[in-house]
Order: structure tokens, then C-alpha cells, then sequence
């Protein structure tokens, strides 16, 4: 699975998958994992053709622990252009995401990490699995999202 196009909006991305697993197995080099000794490195591809990375970070209280999703969401909102001003944050989302441990092979992401993958990349986000590219939407149907707030909160 060398590369996929992937068509956002109007624009076309390539999605070169050895080389994202490559990026997350590196950034899972610079993972903080002494309680586990399971590190993990994500890294994504947005819609706008920038490479953001993440790793996981462990704390004592093992409940803080913050996932190497986490830290890609992060960079992903931290790095985007910014809004004009009094605009919202509305940054490019991700359109390709690969997940890995320490060994360099895929990881699926836990549940928590999902429900956020959603939120930057949609039903649509293609992930890293190990037999190849899955939508976001297949492992993780029947989602809760933003529609659902819009449609069922009180007026
Ligand atoms: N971990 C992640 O970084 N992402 C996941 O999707 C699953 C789990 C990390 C959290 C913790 O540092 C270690 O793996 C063991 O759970």
C-alpha cells in the first residue's frame, strides 16, 4: 500500500503510508513511557499536505497518561495557519493518520482516541491498520459527533 490519493473537498492528497508509519515510528522514539514501556508514536497527514506527529506522554498518576493521539491533535491545532483574526479555529483537518509502537507496526487506536480522530478527520480519516488503509467510520461506527449536539440539545 505505497500510496493513496485521497480526494478533500476539491484538492487531491497523496498518501504516502510507508512514509507516515516511518514519521509515527519515529516520533514514538521520543515517547515518555517509563509506567508501561509501551511507546507509541502517531503521526498524520492533513488535508492541506502537512506532515503532524505525536507520542505519548505518561505521568504518575497513571489516569493523566495522554495518548500519542493526543499529542497529535494537539500539534495538528497548534500548527495550522492561523485563523483571520476573530475567526474561530476551524484548522485543516487530517485526512490519513498512522499509528505504531516501539516495534514500527501499526497500532490501533484505543476508543478514547478514536472519538478524537473523529473530530479532526471525520468518518472518512483513513488509518494505518495492519492489512492496510480502514476508514475511521469501520472502526468506530454508530459514532457520537457534533450533528448529534446540533440535533438533540435544548433549544
Ligand atoms: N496508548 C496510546 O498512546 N495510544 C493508544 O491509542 C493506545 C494506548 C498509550 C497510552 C499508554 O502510555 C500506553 O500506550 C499503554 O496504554
Amino acid at each position: 500500500m505505497p500510496v493513496t490519493r485521497f480526494c478533500r473537498s476539491v484538492a487531491w492528497v497523496d498518501i504516502d503510508w510507508p512514509a507516515l508509519r516511518a514519521a509515527a515510528a519515529d516520533t514514538a522514539g521520543h515517547a515518555y513511557a517509563p509506567y508501561s514501556r509501551l511507546r507509541v508514536g502517531a503521526a498524520g497527514l492533513t488535508s492541506d499536505g502537512r506532515l503532524v506527529t505525536g507520542c505519548n506522554v505518561e505521568n504518575a498518576s497513571f489516569g493523566l497518561t495522554l495518548c500519542a493521539e493526543c499529542g497529535l491533535v494537539s500539534a495538528l491545532h497548534a500548527t495550522a495557519p492561523a485563523p483571520p483574526a476573530g475567526a474561530a479555529a476551524d484548522p485543516p483537518g487530517l485526512v490519513a493518520v498512522a499509528v505504531v509502537a516501539g516495534d514500527g507496526a501499526p497500532l490501533l487506536p484505543c476508543g478514547r482516541c478514536r472519538q478524537l480522530l473523529l473530530e479532526v478527520g471525520g468518518p472518512a480519516l483513513l488509518v494505518d491498520t495492519a492489512s492496510g488503509p480502514a476508514p475511521l467510520a469501520e472502526l468506530l461506527p454508530a459514532a457520537f459527533g457534533g450533528a448529534d449536539l446540533s440535533a438533540r440539545r435544548d433549544s
